[in-house]
């Protein structure tokens, strides 16, 4: 399976994810001002891989320092950690990675520049395995709450193409195909940027697994006609009390999930836990261009002149939510108890 995310001879080597998926097209990055430019126009995209492209860019960005002493080494750092973190608000994997990485550069403080960018170097190549045996792992945790038999609707994408490789979500999904189930996926097709028609369902079909598209406003009808047994569904954040972050729809999807008595869960690594936040009401929702839901492929679709709202990700309140799957087991409610106990981030570094 090709990485969607990687650290080869030096590059950052990622699939461009705006051309799928007429085209699999893979870039590499030698600079990371080109890093935080593929993470803002989505060419990488989703929590974990932006958890991990950002540690990358920060190993790329130390790579070009030109400093004699850790004082300027690590001033011009933190510039490069600046314009990452400056990228995208939401996913708070984003600031893990960089925060990984500028603690250790720090711990690191009385070795010789050279060596300390290439510890920075090993970590980030670490993360990027870490991320995949996370994924791996939590699909096998989470792929034993799926039945045989069961149709799934996901939203957005929260697969591969999110992760390095195998995805939190699609990572269930995945766990319990592989343990023997046999399962039916629908996708929602997750307008404004169609990731679930664009991704999902391309990187489902490529593994043979059965994936239907819908369209976003299909799902409760769905539900109501007893095709829908579970939902899985990824996160960029996820707060203390269990509230959670994810795409623009992901409440909806949840509250007809209530509605219709499905179960809901949430799959997410650990590095998506943000205890630092007391609950959703803290996340700081991205806001992006009105040319997103204006037009699709160049062309305007919708009347000129008339606002447009475009917020990229909502909150769902812990209680709509069954459970939270992650690499370290599931968390039920009470989350703030539960979430805790996984010792997510929010906790001093050096524990990890
Ligand atoms: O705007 P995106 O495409 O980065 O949003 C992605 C999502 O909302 C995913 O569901 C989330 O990041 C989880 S990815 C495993």
């Amino acid at each position: 399976m090709i990485r969607t995310v990687d650290y080869i001879d030096g590059r950052v080597v990622i699939i461009d994810q705006n051309r799928l998926p007429a085209e699999l097209k893979m870039v590499e990055i030698e600079d990371y001002r080109e890093v935080a430019e593929a993470i803002r126009t989505m060419k990488v995209r989703g929590a974990p891989a932006l958890g991990v492209t950002a540690a990358l860019g920060i190993a790329l960005g130390a790579r070009s320092i030109d400093a004699a002493d850790f004082g300027s080494f690590y001033s011009e750092l933190q510039n490069v950690a600046a314009e990452i973190r400056a990228t995208r608000p939401t996913a708070v994997n984003l600031f893990w990675g960089v925060d990984r990485m500028m603690a250790a550069a720090e711990r690191l403080q009385d070795r010789p520049v050279d060596e300390i960018k290439m510890e920075l170097d090993r970590l980030a190549r670490s993360m990027v395995e870490e991320d995949e045996d996370a994924c791996r792992q939590l699909g096998r945790i989470g792929g034993e709450l799926l039945s045989d038999g069961d149709s799934v609707l996901t939203h957005c994408n929260a697969g591969g193409l999110a992760c390095v490789g195998y995805g939190t979500a699609l990572g269930v999904i995945r766990g319990a195909i592989e343990s023997g189930k046999k399962l039916r996926v629908y996708a929602d097709e997750t307008r404004p940027r169609l990731q679930g028609m664009r991704l999902t369902a391309w990187e489902l079909a490529q593994d043979g697994v059965d994936v239907t598209i819908i369209a976003d406003n299909m799902a409760g009808s769905l539900m109501r006609r007893g095709k829908i047994d579970a939902c899985v569904v990824g996160a960029d954040r996820i707060a203390a009390n269990g509230d959670t972050a994810n795409k623009i729809g992901t409440y909806t999807v949840a509250v007809l999930a209530k509605a219709h008595s499905i179960p809901i869960y949430v799959a997410a690594p650990t590095s998506t836990v943000d205890l630092t936040l007391a609950s959703g009401d803290e996340i700081l929702i991205e806001e992006r261009s009105p040319e997103e839901m204006t037009h699709i492929e160049g062309c305007r679709i919708a009347p000129v002149g008339v606002p447009v709202l475009n917020p990229a990700f909502d909150v769902t309140p812990a209680e709509l939510i069954t459970a939270i799957v992650t690499e370290r087991g599931i968390a039920r409610a009470p989350y703030t108890e539960s979430l805790a106990r996984l010792r997510c981030i929010g906790t001093p570094l050096s524990r990890y």
